[in-house]
């Protein structure tokens, strides 16, 4: 390091208090936590005049924070290359790499604010990035304004941040079978969960109740399986009774096809679009194909690679008329071959999800065909059949330098090589300490569908269970009893979003906000910063960016 910088630091060092700030009314509502945070003396002022600077390769992540400043200051801040030199600048926000401590990992950043000057320092865009998200939230909360606010006095107050997530893997699942949401819809909770530092976006594309993915070689799959007779799922308040309420609404007019029927998928440009979104955003995208059960809309449009034959309709409830694969057929497995290529070719991402769970196995047993493989398998039972399925399109998502992920149950019958657990009802720990992956999703903490109040009849109509808002702030991804040395085999945790009673966007707002905030805090935060006195305090300041971010949130 040059001596004059070295001096410079020192000085700025000395201008800041001492390190571990308690928190007290004035600590900035940084919702995660950062990792270490110290607060100065003073504030940076945003003028129209402020210079956003960046190195070259940091270019794309400034133009994306000047245009996100845009709109509620109004002002147009210009943003310049910096060639040479990578100190702060007067009036000015820098964004670098260089110089930066590779210690921070792949998403780590410094964020530096002082009276004259902010800079961001990363080792890389992502961690650039969500020193921009860090840097918003110093703001008053009026920045999230989609129109220009007048007399407000953009402020940030001096600090200095270090910050890098706990967990790898810090997700949500959307269920957009059950419901369709829009490309628009999808990309405002891509903006949200950026705003968290979320960075996996597990899309699950395809159910019972609805094919939502265009897949060239079966163009039946959308033409039959996107849509059904009516939105069955969706329950609306019943008349009279007092679980009315303005977070729920039945499913948009934009939901229904031309012959009435309600529905809806994304073309490939649709995906090609929501991924890029993401990928801006450094959220990767996991598509979720499921496989072999929860499968009547695949099989309503080709019946031929189910054991009955089907027919099968979409209009089907929650939990019921479940359709599954048959195994013993060799065309099977060239159709998902099929579709997961044009999967493979859709998202770049290195996780591929094949579902696995809940497999109604007793279609299997009364198959001949199956009945006939297991026997010729020396198979004793229907979850080695399970395994048997998991194993061989394990070998084919492989083969394409993807890794296979699957629900609790593909650790049934013998896990495949490779694969990932997603832990919904068990099976993480007992992954992690084979030497294989996990991502932690228990229901009891992570399923959002779930109620938030205890009282019923102030809330829409959700599923039965009731997990708090604090609940999801005490969760600990880490399971009990998995010895230490095999803790990075959980790569993290996500929050799962069930859409059968949520028909609408501003109803699966309500669902996620805050709870969808507590969990990032769970996987981004140190465990030991973990306060719910002090997240609720955060909250309220929170509360008021969604309030401009226009979202429909739960408050206790
Ligand atoms: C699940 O909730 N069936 C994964």
């Amino acid at each position: 390091m040059k001596k004059a910088m070295k001096n410079r630091m020192a000085i700025l060092a000395a201008t800041f208090l001492a390190a571990s700030v308690l928190a007290n009314a004035t600590t900035p509502a940084l919702i995660p936590q950062p990792q270490k945070l110290e607060l100065g003396a003073g504030e940076f002022h945003l003028s129209p005049d402020t210079k956003i600077l960046a190195n070259l390769a940091s270019l794309g992540t400034a133009r994306q924070l000047a245009a996100r400043l845009r709109p509620s200051t109004g002002y147009p801040l210009k943003v310049h290359v910096k060639f040479v030199s990578d100190t702060a600048a007067d009036n000015a926000i820098l964004l670098t790499t260089r110089n930066a401590s590779t210690n921070l990992g792949p998403e780590g950043y410094e964020l530096t604010v002082a009276t004259n000057s902010v800079v961001i320092r990363a080792p890389t865009q992502a961690g650039l990035f969500y020193g921009t998200q860090t840097l918003r939230q110093l703001l008053p909360p009026e920045i999230f304004s989609s129109n220009r606010v007048a007399d407000v006095d953009w402020r940030v107050p001096c600090a200095r941040i270090e910050d890098w997530p706990r967990f790898k893997w810090r997700g949500l699942m959307l269920d957009v079978s059950r419901h369709f949401y829009t490309k628009a819809e999808v990309e405002k909770i891509l903006d949200l969960m950026a705003l968290c530092k979320l960075n996996r976006f597990h899309w699950h594309l395809t159910d019972n109740q609805g094919w939502r993915i265009s897949i060239k070689k079966y163009p039946r799959l959308t033409q039959i399986g996107a849509w059904r007779k009516e939105s069955s799922l969706a329950r609306p308040p019943a008349a009279g009774k007092s679980n009315v309420h303005p977070a729920w609404a039945g499913p948009a007019a934009d939901k229904f096809g031309p012959d009435g029927r309600y529905g809806g998928f994304y073309t490939r440009k649709d995906i090609r679009d929501v991924v890029a979104y993401a990928a801006a955003r450094h959220i990767m995208v996991v598509p979720e194909i499921e496989m072999p059960g929860h499968s009547v809309a695949a099989l309503a449009a080709y019946p031929q690679f189910s054991c009955s034959g089907g027919p099968y309709n979409t209009n089907v409830r929650a939990g019921v008329g479940d359709g599954i694969y048959d195994p013993a057929n060799p065309g099977t497995f060239k159709f998902l071959e099929g579709v997961l290529t044009e999967v493979f070719r859709l998202f770049p991402g290195q996780y591929v999800h094949i579902g696995g769970d809940e497999v109604r196995k007793e279609y299997w047993v009364q198959s001949p065909d199956c009945q006939a493989l297991m026997k010729r398998e020396g198979f004793t039972n229907a979850d080695q059949l399970q395994s048997y399925f998991v194993k061989r399109i394990g070998k084919f998502v492989n083969a394409h330098g993807r890794t296979l992920i699957g629900w609790s149950e593909i650790i049934k019958g013998g896990l495949a090589p490779n694969a990932v657990v997603m832990d919904w009802i068990g099976g993480g720990r007992e992954a992690a300490s084979e030497g294989h992956d996990a991502v932690m999703t228990p229901t009891g903490y992570c399923y959002l569908n779930y109620y938030q109040s205890p009282d019923h009849s102030t809330q829409p109509f959700a599923a039965g269970k009731y997990t708090s808002l604090r609940k999801v702030y005490s969760f600990e991804p880490i399971p009990e009893g998995l010895p230490p040395q095999d803790d990075p085999h959980i790569l993290g945790a996500q929050a799962n979003l069930w859409t059968e009673w949520i028909a609408s966007l501003p109803h699966a707002e309500y669902m996620l906000f805050p709870r969808l905030c507590a969990l990032a805090e769970v996987v981004w935060s140190p465990k030991d910063s973990r306060d719910w006195t002090d997240f609720q305090r955060r909250l309220v300041v929170d509360e008021r960016r969604l309030d401009e971010l226009d979202v429909n949130y739960y408050h206790d």
